[in-house]
């Protein structure tokens, strides 16, 4: 038996109302005697009456926009698609007008439409998404400039606006590109992606669009209620340190920095300033945060300490290393006969000399937790011990590595344990908790 969560409905089966799971038994052809099971709230009505205009740049991810305006209208919204002259070199309008069952917009100088086609849409628009969105398109709408449909309708926009990037990697890592992102954030605009992965010549790299049900995603969180950190500025620490033994041997630990990295986003995705300080992780920090790379203990401890002065929330994911090789030789130690000792040093313990030195309740403290056994009672020692607000308990062998978790929120008003969840959405309870602490 296959438990399976397919990409769509099969046809003229009825999509199910959010929180509602549907299981249906279906004979599977090959082999015929398999039975699977298909979950699927994935289809979920949540955009429900949404009425979403859809725009394209000219990048080679534009066919994956067909599979996002489907997603949207399968969970229920209307949408319309507005293209640039551009991304009609990747895809044509026809596939959009005849997917929405609406004209698609590629003209700001059509002569059969009688009006303003850039204003009517923008009125039109309970939010407006662009996927893909070039750097071209990102520099056009920071310049506040309207010289096509698409431009024209993003200028006279008076609801969210979510960009969906995507682009080679040295387009996203040029510094007039990351500038224009601060000023879109800083103008409003909302990011999702883009990640890491193939890029469209085959590299690998960052400044893959996100995928399709992870826009539509983000923007159903367009209408979700704000919780708002906007005007708070958050650190987030994540990831492992390294303790250097030589120059080519080091100490650290199994640390993804995913927990920290989602924490991050979210938090940047409801309006903080973010400050990512990160020990070394193979994951990109995402669009948007401030990110400040250390390697060791004692460069994360600098940078953190160096900050907290200036922030409303310190929640420190990162796994520290308690100690640290007394001496680093600076060249590689040679093997000898017999065994060897490397003498360690205590590190500083970051978060417990935040709470020691904090006046007041600013800044809010969170902490983790990961033990590989008794981990709430090691957390509740850990949140009187470090007094600090909240301590996220977890299991190591679930929350090491992978992108789900399982927690329990350890704070001086109980505990409150929480379902296996993915380390996104566990990021957003985490801030919900801040959210009602910092207000
Ligand atoms: C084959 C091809 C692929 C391209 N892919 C991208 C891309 O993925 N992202 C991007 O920012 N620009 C890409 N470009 C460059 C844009 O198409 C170009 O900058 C264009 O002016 C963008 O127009 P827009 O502002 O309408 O999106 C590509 C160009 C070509 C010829």
């Amino acid at each position: 038996m296959v438990l399976a969560v397919p990409d769509e409905p099969a046809r003229g089966r009825k999509p199910v109302l959010r929180d509602e799971l549907a299981a249906v038994v279906v004979k599977q052809q090959d082999p015929p005697e398999r039975l699977r099971i298909i979950c699927y709230t994935k289809w979920a009505m949540s955009l429900v009456n949404k009425r979403i205009v859809v725009g394209l740049g000219g990048g080679i991810a534009a066919f994956k926009t067909v599979e996002l305006a489907r997603i949207l209208m399968q969970r229920g919204a209307e949408v319309r698609v507005a293209m640039t002259e551009s991304a009609q070199h990747f895809i044509g309008p026809t596939t959009f007008s005849a997917l929405t069952g609406h004209p698609t917009a590629i003209d700001l100088w059509d002569k059969s439409y009688a009006g303003e086609m850039h204003i009517d849409l923008a009125q039109w628009a309970d939010a407006i998404v662009v996927a893909p969105a070039t750097a071209d398109l990102l520099a056009r709408a920071v310049a506040g400039m309207a010289n096509d449909v698409l431009l024209a309708t993003l200028l006279c926009a008076n609801s969210p606006v979510l960009f969906a990037p995507a682009m080679h990697e040295r387009m996203w890592l040029a510094p007039s590109t990351q500038r224009n992102l601060q000023r879109l954030l800083a103008d409003g605009a909302n990011i999702e992606g883009p990640v890491r992965g193939l890029l469209a010549n085959g590299q690998e790299g960052m400044g893959r669009m996100q995928e399709p049900a992870l826009i539509a995603d983000a923007v159903e969180e367009l209408f979700a209620e704000t919780r708002s950190l906007s005007g708070k500025t958050i650190l987030v620490s994540a990831g492992p340190t390294i303790e250097d033994i030589d120059p080519v041997r080091f100490i650290s630990n199994r640390s993804s920095g995913r927990m920290g990295y989602a924490i991050a986003q979210r938090a940047c995705r409801r309006g903080a300033r973010v400050i990512l300080v990160s020990g070394p992780v193979s994951i990109s920090p995402p669009g948007g945060v401030e990110a400040v790379q250390v390697r060791s203990a004692v460069q994360m401890h600098q940078a953190v300490k160096s900050r907290a002065g200036e922030v409303d929330a310190i929640v420190m994911t990162a796994a520290v290393a308690d100690y640290r090789p007394v001496a680093q030789a600076s060249d590689k130690i040679k093997k000898q006969t017999g065994g060897m000792t490397i003498e360690l040093e205590r590190n500083p313990d970051i978060l417990a000399e935040l709470g020691k030195t904090r006046v007041g309740t600013t800044p809010i403290l969170v902490g983790f937790a990961m033990e590989t056994r008794d981990v709430v009672s090691h957390a509740e020692a850990k949140l009187k011990s470090k007094r600090v607000d909240l301590i996220v308990a977890n299991e190591a062998s679930v929350a090491f590595g992978g992108d789900h978790t399982q927690a329990t929120l350890v704070s001086h008003e109980g505990n409150q344990p929480l379902a296996p969840m993915s380390k996104r959405e566990l990021a957003e309870r985490i801030l919900d908790w801040v959210y009602s602490r910092i207000k």
